[in-house]
């Protein structure tokens, strides 16, 4: 698999750092967190603060009292999305990696979210596959956020857990502009391709995808909202 190197725009980072100082403020449980991965030698993958907070709003916007997580790595979106829940909402997140989930679940607990949250474990078509034949309650708000290529999966899953108006949000659907490599050698690219090819004029989804640059460098997310 060929990784990209493109370095981040040093303006980029300039900007995250100002959006940063004026709008997020500095937050001790989530920089716990992300010390408590980096500790654990988890994947710097987790979704930018400036992307953690946007995803606070937009639950927040939804009104979401269930929210879905696919892809926890150690918890921080899931902590951002949480805190955007009503005393008596539910967060399921679903993680592949026993270490992963581990990692996660003590920095929900330090977060004091435990109530909240709950970190399921195992490869997601599972889980989802058990969460659709045990009638699961439908969410007001999805994040996909695991492997790739299971993307085109995981929204139909997420349809087949939704109501009307559930918003699904996909994240690192434009990779530094290698959503355009057909001909890729990255599995990952292939995922995403299939998910953009599986929403073209899907009957049940509005959706769109926006472009972002910053500390996680030129990305983008995939929102959706099921008619
Ligand atoms: N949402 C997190 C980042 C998730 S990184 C954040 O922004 O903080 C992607 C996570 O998906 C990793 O922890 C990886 O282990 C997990 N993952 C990969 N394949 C998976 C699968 N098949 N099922 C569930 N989780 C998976
Ligand atoms: C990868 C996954 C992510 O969720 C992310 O935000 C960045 C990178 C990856 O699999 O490489
Ligand atoms: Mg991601």
């Amino acid at each position: 698999m060929v990784e990209r190197t493109v370095p981040i725009d040093p303006a980029w980072a300039r900007v995250d750092a100002y959006i940063g100082e004026k709008l997020l403020g500095t937050d001790a449980v989530l920089s716990a967190a992300l010390a408590a991965n980096a500790a654990g030698g988890l994947p710097d993958i987790d979704v930018s603060p400036a992307q953690g907070r946007m995803l606070h709003l937009l639950a927040r916007m939804a009104g979401a009292r269930r929210i879905l997580e696919i892809g926890t790595l150690g918890g921080y979106s899931t902590i951002e999305l949480a805190r955007a829940l009503p005393e008596n909402g539910r967060l399921v997140t679903l993680e592949l990696e026993p270490r992963h989930a581990e990692v996660a679940r003590a920095n929900i607990a330090r977060a004091g979210l435990t109530d909240r949250v709950e970190v399921r474990v195992g490869p997601a078509s599972e889980t989802l596959l058990a969460m659709i034949a045990g009638d699961e309650a439908p969410f007001d708000f999805v994040f996909i956020d695991a492997d790739k290529q299971g993307n085109a999966g995981y929204v139909d899953a997420a349809l087949a857990l939704s109501r009307p108006g559930t918003t699904i949000i996909v994240d690192n659907v434009v990779r530094e502009g290698g959503v355009l490599d057909a001909d890729s050698a990255d599995a990952r690219i292939h995922g995403t391709r299939a998910l953009f090819d599986h929403l073209a004029a899907h009957p049940r989804l509005t959706a769109t995808a926006v472009q972002t640059v910053g500390v996680k460098k030129w990305d983008g997310f995939l929102l959706a909202v099921v008619r």
